[in-house]
């Protein structure tokens, strides 16, 4: 029996929506698993970002996402041996794409998957939110689209909004930054006048969404809460989100816990505004990739 699935990668917090705003991208993963019940040896390829640098085995996040799964179903034929696994990280590593959230959502499909998927959409998205802690990475990956993500004790409310005709630019700098550090140096409380200018800016970023009115995404897309601190670990960060704006982009914000930057922007600026992200960071010696996206509207699934 062989199961392969594909996991979006995802942009989170859409600047002011921290751990509440995420969408999915055009951007993937795949994870492959072949049962071979009389193998005795185990086989685990990395492929793609993670080839040298994911760990195989034991450690891997996306076995032990598929061991979650085994758990709580009491299923207990599967083991490290018995499955060949293939892992193609077409996302890159270094940050703010949802790479780790891919690997536990792909994890979870998968195995679902090979015990006949007893566990439906709700209780796969309770048990990644689980693992992963926090929800607007691992929802989008499994419902796709631009997710509201409400978390409500061990439960959640999703909210998926309309998928605009917009082109993401994703701007990826040549160095990592974990999310644990990223979340570590947020402070431990919020200015009275911050959460005010937050307030307004996430019922801005879902005006924008659901009136496809996207001139409210400059301002929809401005952050207090989180990118300010984030900011002083990624040079020019502002510099870079201004050239995004000053290249036709509608909005433009941190990715997730970063460092990649992301800007949402009409077809006809994707190409000017990914150059103008590179030409800005070169200028402070910072090298990066940058890629032109679509929003994924399926999330994971298995091919
Ligand atoms: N909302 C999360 C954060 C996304 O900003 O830390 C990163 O996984």
């Amino acid at each position: 029996m062989k199961v392969k699935v594909r996991v979006p990668a995802t942009t989170a917090n859409l600047g002011p929506g921290f751990d509440v705003f995420g969408a999915a991208l055009s951007l993937y993963n795949e994870f492959e698993v072949e049962y071979v019940p009389e193998a005795k040896k185990t086989h685990f390829t990395l492929k793609g970002f993670g080839k040298k640098s994911l760990p195989k085995g034991e450690k891997n996040l996306f076995w032990q996402s598929m061991q979650k799964v085994f758990k709580v179903l009491g299923e207990d034929k599967y083991n490290l041996k018995n499955l060949n696994i293939i892992i193609n990280t077409g996302i890159p590593l270094s940050g703010g794409l949802g790479s780790s959230a891919s690997a536990i959502v792909g994890g979870i499909v998968l195995a679902n998957a090979l015990c006949g998927n007893k566990l439906d959409k709700t209780q796969v998205a309770d048990l990644a939110v689980k693992i992963e802690g926090h929800p607007d990475n691992v929802i989008p990956a499994i419902y796709g689209g631009i997710c509201i993500c409400s978390k409500d004790g061990n439960h959640g409310a999703v909210v998926q909004l309309p998928i605009p005709k917009l082109k993401i630019v994703l701007c990826v700098p040549a160095f990592e930054l974990r999310t644990k550090r990223s979340r570590q140096i947020l402070p431990k409380c919020v200015d009275f006048q911050d959460l005010v200018f937050n307030t307004s800016r996430v019922a801005l970023l879902t005006a924008a969404f659901c009136c496809s009115d996207f001139s409210l995404l400059k301002m929809g897309m401005q952050d207090k809460a989180h990118q300010p601190y984030r900011g002083k670990m990624i040079p020019a960060m502002d510099e870079v989100l201004e050239a995004a704006l000053s290249a036709g982009a509608y909005g433009a914000c941190l990715s997730g816990s970063g460092p990649t930057l992301a800007a949402f922007c009409s077809a006809k600026y994707a190409v000017n505004v990914q150059k103008s992200m590179i030409k800005r960071w070169k200028r402070d010696s910072v090298r990066a990739n940058a890629y032109v996206l679509n929003f994924d509207g399926k999330g994971a699934a298995v091919i």
